[in-house]
């Protein structure tokens, strides 16, 4: 046992390196408050789909950019919900009751669970479609509260004049979507404005988990001239079904986003996920700089993108006219 003398002298000696350490750290360190402790941030995704990925990948990526690595000066936990909304509950509320410095939700149903079940820890939402009919936020400009994000707001209208510039002849459409989705709710409600004024008729195409899409789609067979689907995770991620069998009926299917262009959708008139998941990374950088969530604007994407799908083209029939290709700016296929 040390003697008292000899012990005060060790713990000052310790205190003193202690303070000199703490001095001298690199300004590298990022931490906003000086305590030193790693941030910790919870990324809560609710299904693998590539544009989710795409979008998760490129935020952590910028995150790094910005001076923020996970297991160097933050700390990143990335849970992933596999499509099952009590997972998602589960891990909003794991989040929650580790304290994390910030929660990063992407996709409306992601954002949905994390905020019922705090107002307190940061929320930053990312690539929700209508996070106000979603009651994500109750003001686009002032979220106010805990909450702000990132919006990939697109057109059914854009997208239907797109449609109609490659299959000139629909009189038909089918809505393809999960109706509890309320990010493609707000859309299919556009598209269903859209068709009364261009005479149309919306044929309803709803499903409650991507194990119905087979027979949804094969449903819309003989009922549809061309199929709408709205930027819904549910169908995302079983896009590959949807294309096997619309292909085969030499049905157009009309998507809401690029990675379902590429996932075999003839066409749409989208944003960029990648730039969505930088965008998404600079607002979390000002959070952890200590800036609160509710006083940043909500950002939505202005870059709108038409891509298209050679290969769908060519297997349901038809031809994609010259000015529509020369105007796109990704083309999947050969
Ligand atoms: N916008 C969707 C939402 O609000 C999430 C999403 C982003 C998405 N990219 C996508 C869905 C691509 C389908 C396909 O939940």
């Amino acid at each position: 046992m040390k003697k008292p003398l000899a012990a005060l002298i060790s713990v000052i000696m310790t205190m003193t390196l202690m303070f000199s350490l703490t001095a001298c750290a690199p300004s590298k360190a990022v931490n906003s408050d000086n305590s030193g402790a790693k941030k910790k941030i919870g990324i809560v995704q609710i299904v693998e789909h590539p544009s989710l990925n795409t979008i998760r990948e490129s935020l952590i990526k910028e995150l790094q950019v910005k001076g923020y690595k996970d297991g160097e000066n933050i700390t990143i936990d990335y849970q992933n919900a596999q499509g099952d909304q009590s997972n998602l509950k589960t891990i909003a509320q794991k989040f929650v009751s580790n304290k994390y410095d910030l929660i990063v939700a992407i996709a409306t149903p992601s954002a949905q669970a994390v905020v019922s079940e705090t107002k307190d820890i940061p929320i930053l939402f990312s690539a929700c479609t209508d996070p106000l009919g979603s009651g994500l936020v109750t003001n686009m400009d002032k979220p106010n509260g805990n909450v702000t994000g990132t919006s990939d707001a697109v057109s059914a209208e854009k997208i239907m004049d797109l449609a109609k510039r490659i299959t000139p002849d629909i009189k038909r459409i089918g809505a393809l979507y999960n109706a509890s989705e309320t990010n493609s709710v707000s859309v299919i409600n556009n598209l269903k404005d859209y068709a009364k004024k261009n005479n149309m008729t919306v044929v309803e195409g709803t499903v409650t988990n991507s194990s119905d899409v087979q027979q949804t789609v094969t449903s819309l067979v003989g009922k549809v001239d061309a199929i709408f689907s709205p930027i819904d995770n549910t169908v995302a991620s079983a896009m590959p079904v949807v294309t096997q069998i619309a292909n085969k009926a030499k049905i157009p299917v009309y998507v809401g986003a690029d990675s379902m262009v590429k996932d075999g959708g003839l066409a749409t008139y989208g944003i960029n996920y990648d730039v969505l998941g930088k965008e998404t990374a600079n607002m979390a950088v000002e959070i952890l700089k200590g800036k609160k969530a509710g006083d940043l604007p909500v950002k939505t994407m202005k870059d709108m993108n038409i891509y298209l799908n050679k290969d769908t083209a060519k297997a349901i029939g038809i031809n994609l006219p010259d000015d529509v290709l020369k105007a796109a700016t990704q083309v999947f296929g050969n």
